[in-house]
C-alpha cells in the first residue's frame, strides 16, 4: 500500500504558513525517518496526515483512496508524550484494550508487565506507557504508524528495545511508518530512507 501526502498546505492563523506544498509517500514495507529543526512543523504535518487536522489544502490518500476518517483511522498518530493521550481515570488494562487486545507473545515482546495492567496511567513510567501507547496503535486495521519523537523522553536501553520491537512487527505486519525525530543517528540506525524537512516544506 502507499500512503501519499500531496501538496499539503496549511497555516494555523493569517500571521505565519506553516506548511507549503509538501508532498510525501510513504510504502507499507517501508520506514521512512523525517529529519528537521524544532518549530518548523513536523507535527503539524504528522497531525495532517493521521486526520487530527482537517482543515488544510491538499490531499491524503491511501491507494489513491481518501482515508476514512470514522470507526479506526488505519493511520495511527503515536506522540512524544504518551501521558496526555490517556485517559487518567481509565486503567492500563482498559487504555490498551480499548483499541484491541494484543497477543501475550506481543505483549512480551515490548516488555509490558502483566501487573501493569491493573495500575493508573499515573503509575507508569514515560518508557512503560510509550510501550502501552506503540501497542495500542498496533491494531490489526492498522496500515502506517507516524510515530513523533516516541523515543525522544526514553533512555537509551528502552529506546533501542521499543523500536526493535515496532521494526520487527511493522515489517512483519505490511505496517509502513513515518518516524520524525531530531536524532539523526537514531533515524539512520531504524530508517530506510530520510526525508529533510526543509527540502520537502517548499516556504
Ligand atoms: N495549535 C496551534 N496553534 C498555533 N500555532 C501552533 C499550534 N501548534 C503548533 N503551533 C506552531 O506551529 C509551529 C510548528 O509546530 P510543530 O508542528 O509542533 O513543529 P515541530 O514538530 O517541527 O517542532 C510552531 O511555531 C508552533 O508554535
Ligand atoms: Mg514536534
Amino acid at each position: 500500500m502507499e500512503l501519499k501526502a500531496s501538496n499539503i498546505s496549511f497555516s494555523y492563523n493569517k500571521k505565519r504558513q506553516i506548511l507549503k506544498d509538501v508532498s510525501l509517500s510513504l510504502d507499507s514495507n517501508k520506514i521512512v525517518g523525517l529529519i528537521g529543526d524544532s518549530g518548523s512543523g513536523k507535527s503539524t504535518l504528522c497531525k495532517i496526515i493521521a486526520g487530527y487536522i482537517t482543515n488544510y489544502s491538499g490531499e491524503v490518500t491511501i491507494d489513491n483512496q481518501k482515508i476514512p476518517n470514522k470507526n479506526f483511522c488505519p493511520v495511527q498518530l503515536i506522540f512524544q508524550h504518551p501521558e496526555k493521550t490517556m485517559n487518567p481515570k481509565w486503567k492500563m488494562e482498559k487504555v490498551l484494550t480499548e483499541s484491541w487486545n494484543p497477543p501475550q507473545e506481543l505483549k512480551d515482546t515490548f516488555g509490558l508487565k502483566d501487573n501493569w495492567l491493573g495500575r493508573w496511567p499515573s503509575e507508569l513510567s514515560g518508557g512503560e506507557l510509550q510501550r502501552f501507547s506503540i501497542l495500542r496503535a498496533l491494531n490489526p486495521n492498522t496500515k502506517f504508524i507516524i510515530a513523533d519523537e516516541i523515543s525522544t523522553m526514553l533512555d537509551a536501553l528502552t529506546q533501542v528495545q521499543i523500536w526493535e520491537a515496532l521494526i520487527n512487527y511493522s515489517k512483519a505486519n505490511n505496517i509502513g511508518i513515518l518516524a520524525v525525530s531530531h536524532d539523526i543517528e537514531l533515524l539512520e540506525v531504524v530508517c530506510d530512507d530520510i526525508l529533510r524537512f526543509d527540502e520537502i516544506n517548499n516556504l
